[in-house]
Order: structure tokens, then sequence, then C-alpha cells
């Protein structure tokens, strides 16, 4: 059997000092202007919770879901729409929340979606990027940490729905 190797590349408090930050820098530039949060499911599910409960004023929070990857390392290059929203965006400011942009085609893909429906703006956050591996240029406004062009799991992220729950970001290699 292959065995698996963690290797710590953020830690959690350094996770908590940067979605601090982000919050911050979100809340100054929304400056009391009413905001949904949206959700990339599944992945999002802890730094959405993370950003959401620094942010004062009028936040209302949704989640969709795409699948882009198959139940392994690569993506399958389709996106698809699992979930839709509950709400009509038409008129509202909404800021994506994703964990992790890698080669850009989810977010793009989700961006010109959402973009038809006529929302007042439209932002991404996204905990992570790996900048290498970009393959569709696509915009994020605000961006925790730039990584390597490693698989990494934990604070949200799977690798066969295993690791989300880890409180920290690891890079995860198979011998
Ligand atoms: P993209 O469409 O290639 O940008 O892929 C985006 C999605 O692939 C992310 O939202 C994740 O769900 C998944 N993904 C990409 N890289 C990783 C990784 O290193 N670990 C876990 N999931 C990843
Ligand atoms: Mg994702």
């Amino acid at each position: 059997m292959a065995s698996v190797t963690l290797d710590v590349l953020i830690s959690s408090e350094k996770i908590n000092e940067r979605s601090a930050a982000l919050a911050k820098q979100i809340q100054e530039d929304y400056a009391g202007e009413p905001l949904i949060l949206l959700g990339v499911l599944k992945g999002s599910f802890l730094f959405i919770a993370d950003l959401a409960k620094r942010l004062t004023g009028e936040i209302s929070i949704d989640f969709v879901q795409v699948s882009s990857y198959g139940s392994g390392k690569s993506s399958s290059g389709v996106v698809q729409i699992r979930k839709d929203l509950d709400v009509n965006i038409e008129g509202r400011n909404v800021l994506i929340v994703e964990d992790i942009v890698d080669t850009g085609a989810t977010l793009n893909h989700l961006r010109e979606l959402l973009a038809t429906r006529k929302p007042k703006s439209l932002k991404v956050v996204s905990l992570l990027r790996k900048p290498e591996a970009q393959k569709v240029p696509t915009p994020v406004e605000y961006v925790g940490f730039d990584i390597p062009n490693e698989f990494v799991v934990g604070y949200g992220l799977d690798y066969d729905e295993r690791y989300r729950n880890l409180p920290y970001i690891a890079i995860l290699r198979e011998s």
C-alpha cells in the first residue's frame, strides 16, 4: 500500500493571522455596504467561517457547489454546477470565497456564470493560489497565500474527501 506523508506548509496561526488581515481589508473596501459571501463548497467551509465571524455589517452567506475534479489529484477539466445559489444576486455585492485557485478553470467559469446575473459587484477571495499552475487567467482580488505547485490538503481542502478537518495546510506526498 502506498504511504502518505504530510508536511506542514502553513500553520493554523499563520492562517488565522492572514484571515484577520483579509477580513480587515474587505471590511474597509466595502465600507459598510451589504455583502453576500458566496462560499464554494466544500473546500471553503472553514475559511468562509473565519472571514464571516470577523466582518461586521450586513453580511449574508450562501454557497455554490461546483465540481471540476474527479476523485483523485488531477482535474477533469469539466466544470459543473452541482448546487446553485439560493438567492438572486442582481444588484448585490458578491464576494466569492474559494479555498484554492489552481488552473483557474473553476473560478473563471463561476465568474462568467455569475456575471450574467448582473451583480452590483463581483470579486473573489481565495485562501490559496498556485501561480505556477495557472492556465486560465482570472482575477483574484484577495489572496491569502501564493503557494508552490504541490498538492495540498487541510483547512477545508481534501484528498478523496479526507483531511478537510486539519487546522493547517500540508503538502501531501505519496510514495
Ligand atoms: P482549478 O479549476 O484547477 O483552479 O481547481 C480548483 C479546485 O480544484 C479547487 O477549488 C479545489 O477543490 C481543487 N484543488 C486544486 N488544487 C488542489 C490541491 O492542491 N489540493 C486539494 N484540492 C485542490
Ligand atoms: Mg474548491
